[in-house]
């Protein structure tokens, strides 16, 4: 399918073209940041006041986004041309509605943001209805149910140990355990009720994949001069996750052709099948020449923002172009890393010390993403760094996030 082409208006007024996100985050402040250099109007939408992005949009909304009847209200009284989701928890089936009924277009597609709202829909997608190879997996609505999942039932196999148990609705690695053996399934699964968004206590159990590396694989859906969908890969991401939440990331990671044409191909494969226009983050996990699909966000990945210093167009702009219709240029334009700046700190209204000696890294920069509330691990700034050797820019974006000391104000 192809869209005609978009025409831009000015801000503020009856021509404005109007863009909504759903989230607001520090992801979706760097995509209002892109569109509004495009003089597109702005709403953030998030569920809590003075969110990241609501600080850099035309006009800042604050719901509850999984609540169907709130999300509908705001989308007609605001009928923006596009609403793009940031994040998973949102009424997706109200955001299907609304497309069907041809009041708004969803980015990607209606449709993928449904499928790819919790751990099964997406997982189910890739691994039975298009064949991918992923980890084995079973999902769970008990902690008997996960035992047996693990052990095995009617002489069928199970899971083993190790194994990873997520809850379905869940991300940044919360509620998320690996077990080794039968003595970690009830803290598993106690530690996943805790941990999910909404507790419907279910869960997924995988086999634990033993890989050599994961990436994070940029796909971009945009359209072409003669409007047909192409798509564009960005260089492999490399990151490093510690309890399921990522802490650093360098680009481009080092592949074996062999595994990087099949993760081009399973990316290609699920972005065609959630279709639509946009860029998608395609997570895979590699050992050898074998490459498994975990997860896709269809959407900028946190992981990716490393491509604020690295590529010509950063995630967030090949976002924004492409659901706009725009071309995009995937190219490389120098070997980067990224590091996580944490709160450190419980507190509102935190200060941050040594943000000068942070920069006097050579070659650095950081994002302080203005979050008005600090938790200990809640990720409140990044470290960016180029060079031409992404070893020596991994370290020198530790070093300038490690200088950063955020404290009680
Ligand atoms: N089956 C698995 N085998 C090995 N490691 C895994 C597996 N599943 C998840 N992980 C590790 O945990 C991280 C987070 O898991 P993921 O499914 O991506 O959750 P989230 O949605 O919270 O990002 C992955 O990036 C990987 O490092
Ligand atoms: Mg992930």
């Amino acid at each position: 399918m192809t869209q005609a082409a978009i025409t831009f208006g000015t801000p503020l007024s009856r021509q404005a073209t109007k863009v909504m996100l759903l989230g607001s985050g520090e992801l979706g402040k760097e995509v209002l940041i892109a569109l509004q250099r495009l003089g597109v109007e702005t709403i953030a939408v998030d569920r809590y006041d003075n969110a990241p992005g609501h600080q850099v949009a035309h006009h800042a909304r604050t719901i509850t986004m999984s609540d169907a009847a709130q999300l509908k209200a705001l989308i007609e009284a605001e009928r923006p041309m596009l609403v793009v989701p940031e994040i998973e928890a949102i009424a997706t089936g109200m955001l299907e509605e609304l497309e069907a009924a041809g009041v708004v277009r969803v980015i990607p597609t209606a449709r993928a943001a449904r499928l790819t709202m919790d751990r099964e829909g997406i997982r189910v997608l890739a691994a039975e209805t298009l064949g991918l190879p992923t980890s084995p997996y079973k999902f769970c609505n008990s902690q008997a149910e996960l035992q047996a999942a693990i052990d095995g039932a009617n002489g069928g196999p199970g899971i083993g140990y190790p194994c990873i148990v997520k809850p379905v609705m869940s991300s940044s690695g919360k509620g998320q355990s690996k077990l080794s053996g039968p003595l970690d399934v009830k803290t598993a699964w106690d530690f996943a009720m805790a941990g999910g968004r909404v507790s419907h206590g279910r869960v997924i159990v995988e086999g634990f994949i033993d890989f050599d590396y994961e990436i994070t694989l940029l796909t971009v859906r945009a359209a072409g001069s003669s409007g047909q969908i192409e798509t564009h890969f960005c260089d492999p991401i490399g990151h490093i996750q510690v309890n399921g939440d990522y802490v650093e990331s360098w680009q481009p990671h080092p592949m074996r052709p062999a595994a990087l044409q099949r993760a081009q191909h399973i990316a290609k494969t699920v972005t065609d099948n959630l279709g639509g226009q946009g860029l998608f983050g395609v997570e895979l996990f590699v050992k050898g020449d074998d490459v498994w699909f975990s997860e896709v966000s269809p959407r900028p990945h946190d992981t990716g923002m490393v491509t604020m210093a690295t590529q010509w167009q950063n995630e967030f702009e090949l976002h924004a172009r492409a659901i706009l219709g725009l071309p995009v240029n995937t190219a490389l334009k120098s070997p980067g890393a990224s590091a996580v700046i944490y709160g450190g700190v419980d507190a509102h209204g935190i200060v941050f010390d040594g943000v000068n000696d942070a920069l006097r890294v050579p070659q650095t920069d950081i994002r302080l993403f203005g979050k008005p509330e600090s938790f200990k691990k809640r990720r409140m700034g990044v470290a960016l760094a180029f060079d031409a050797d992404v070893e020596v820019a991994r370290v020198n974006a530790k070093e300038a996030a490690s200088r950063v000391k955020p404290r009680v104000a």
